[in-house]
């Protein structure tokens, strides 16, 4: 019997080219999952309009009736009460820039879902914003993303996987980021098809593997 597709809620937060990859691997079956709900703490995201696009069922966890920007923990409890009608195995952060605190990360948890970030460096290398033009103002030479496990620390839970790509001559962070974006396209995809196929699974906070190496996985790119 043809395994039952991964149920996934994608949190975000602007523009949702991840959340665009993932839904078109959907709509071409080279992912098994199914994007049950998106969920976006900006009522003016893009990527609420291409989940609209897709049909798929988005929650707008942003302001209320007087227009005053919910509360962190109102924001938490509403979004995990949208979690329990999605009956969702998988949560992805893609791109949704809100800090969850433990109050949302232990409800996940609790409920025993896996939930994975992607961030835009080399993690433990370069934790929080404006990665790109922190990694070229030390002079690094190489950058990349990374796919971990969401934990109450920021940017540190487990990591599962990496892309990692040189930094060229003359980049501006500018350039960086959109090579970094595209390599997010690759990374998150493939860490998504790893839970989808049961060769990555969370179990009372635990996470097993058969990828048959060491986390995280590290890909270079050129
Ligand atoms: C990505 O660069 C991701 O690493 C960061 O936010 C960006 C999201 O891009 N957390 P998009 O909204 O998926 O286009």
């Amino acid at each position: 019997m043809a395994k039952k597709p991964l149920r996934i809620a994608v949190l975000v937060s602007g523009n949702g080219s991840n959340l665009q990859v993932l839904m078109d691997k959907q709509l071409s079956q080279t992912l098994n999952i199914h994007i049950v709900g998106v969920i976006s703490n900006k009522q003016n995201a893009y990527a609420l309009i291409r989940a609209q696009n897709a049909n798929i069922p988005t929650f707008v966890i942003d302001k209320d009736e007087h227009q005053k920007t919910y509360p962190r923990a109102e924001f938490e409890r509403r979004a995990l009460a949208v979690l329990d009608t999605l009956a969702v195995d998988l949560v992805v952060l893609a791109g949704f820039m809100k800090i969850l605190t433990p109050l949302f990360i232990d409800g996940v948890q609790a409920r025993n879902l896996a939930m994975i970030n992607l961030h835009p460096s080399i993690l433990p290398d370069y934790k929080g914003l404006d990665t790109h033009t922190r990694v070229l103002r030390a002079g690094e030479i190489q950058h990349g993303c990374s796919v971990h496990l969401v934990t109450q620390e920021l940017d540190a839970g487990q990591t599962i996987a990496q892309a990692i790509t040189p930094i060229l001559p003359n980049e501006s962070a500018d350039t960086l980021q959109k090579r970094i974006h595209a390599l997010e396209h690759q990374l998150l995809p493939m860490v998504v098809h790893w839970f989808a196929e049961g060769q990555i699974v969370i179990d009372n906070k635990t996470l097993t593997h058969n990828l048959g190496a060491p986390l995280p996985l590290r890909l270079y790119y050129s």
